[in-house]
């Protein structure tokens, strides 16, 4: 049997299990299995190590992992040398390989949606271990003119920031381009605001940030990268103020996808019918 895993605490919220699992069966794939997994950070060296001696064959990381576990990988792709955040495992040669396909899950959740980045000015909020992913995706594409990031704890903000400073060559932007600011204070009026915070996980929580600015303001898109809750009260009052709103749900599956093709050669369809087995 070849056995696959979601890891993460709490992993209880994640769907992988149930979308890897429709599409093994789908796929004919009726010698794989995935299942989620809840760990701490001390178990993390020995998942990998179960890669290594192939009694894993795959794992996705989730909230709060995907930075620490790029200490116990092998090797990684460029972007993920930079960013450090890691949410797909695959064995390669020996070697066990941290991917992201958060980044570009998310990129394909945005233009499919019709929203481009180009000369827009876009409110990050968090700075955890899938934050990199977003925020380089607004640089790679090179289209965002200001990106605003604040974090609870502001220095892990910084760090974030510096990851571009210090990195000339593999994505130049502007000095002034990331500009962090204060916990729950206001900047300016964005296009885009994107909650990547794990806060809206349990049902009653919320950020406590005053969006009265955004009344009626249609073409504000609000994004919570949160997909189970379906709907976080970041969604719900933005829906009353009259802000477009959008969860995780799209970026969810198009990650799940690359990950599934790169364990399996094969690209699952993403259809309607798969869009529906998530609700
Ligand atoms: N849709 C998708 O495909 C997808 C993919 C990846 C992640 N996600 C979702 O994105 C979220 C974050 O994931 P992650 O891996 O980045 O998690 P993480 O590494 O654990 O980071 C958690 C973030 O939430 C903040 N936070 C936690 N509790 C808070 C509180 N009570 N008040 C204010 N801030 C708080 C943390 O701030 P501090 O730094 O101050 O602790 C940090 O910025 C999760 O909900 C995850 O499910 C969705």
């Amino acid at each position: 049997m070849n056995k696959y895993l979601v890891i993460g605490n709490p992993i209880d919220h994640s769907l992988s299990p149930l979308l890897h699992n429709y599409w093994f069966k789908k796929y004919r794939f009726s010698d794989s299995i995935y299942e989620k997994k809840k760990v701490e950070k001390g178990d993390l060296k020995k998942i990998v190590e179960q890669i290594k001696k192939e009694e894993i064959k795959g794992v996705n990381v989730t909230v709060p992992f995907k930075r620490e576990i790029f200490n116990y990988i092998d090797d990684a792709p460029q972007d993920v040398q930079l960013t450090k955040s890691v949410n797909t495992l695959v064995k390669e040669n020996d070697k066990v390989v941290g991917y992201n396909t958060d980044q570009q899950g998310f990129e394909i959740s945005l233009v499919k949606n019709d929203w481009f980045s180009k000369n827009k000015k876009v409110l990050i909020i968090g700075a955890g271990g899938v934050t990199p992913s977003i925020l380089s995706s607004f640089i790679k594409i090179n289209g965002a003119k200001k990106i605003y990031l604040t974090n609870r704890t502001r220095e892990k903000a910084e760090e974030l920031k510096k990851l571009w400073d210090t990195a000339p060559g593999i994505l130049q932007i502007k000095e002034d381009t990331i500009e962090i600011i204060d916990w729950e204070k206001k900047c300016e009026l964005c296009d885009l605001v994107i909650n990547t915070t794990s806060v809206g996980l349990k049902k009653d929580e919320k950020i406590n940030f005053d969006f009265s600015d955004y009344i009626n303001k249609k073409e504000v898109l609000f994004y919570d990268l949160i997909y189970n809750p379906r709907e976080t009260n970041f969604l719900k009052e933005a829906k009353i103020r009259g802000n477009k709103t959008m969860n995780g749900k799209m970026m969810f599956l198009w990650q799940a996808h690359l990950a599934f093709k790169m364990w399996t050669g094969v690209s699952p369809k993403i259809n309607d019918e798969v869009i529906k087995l998530l609700d």
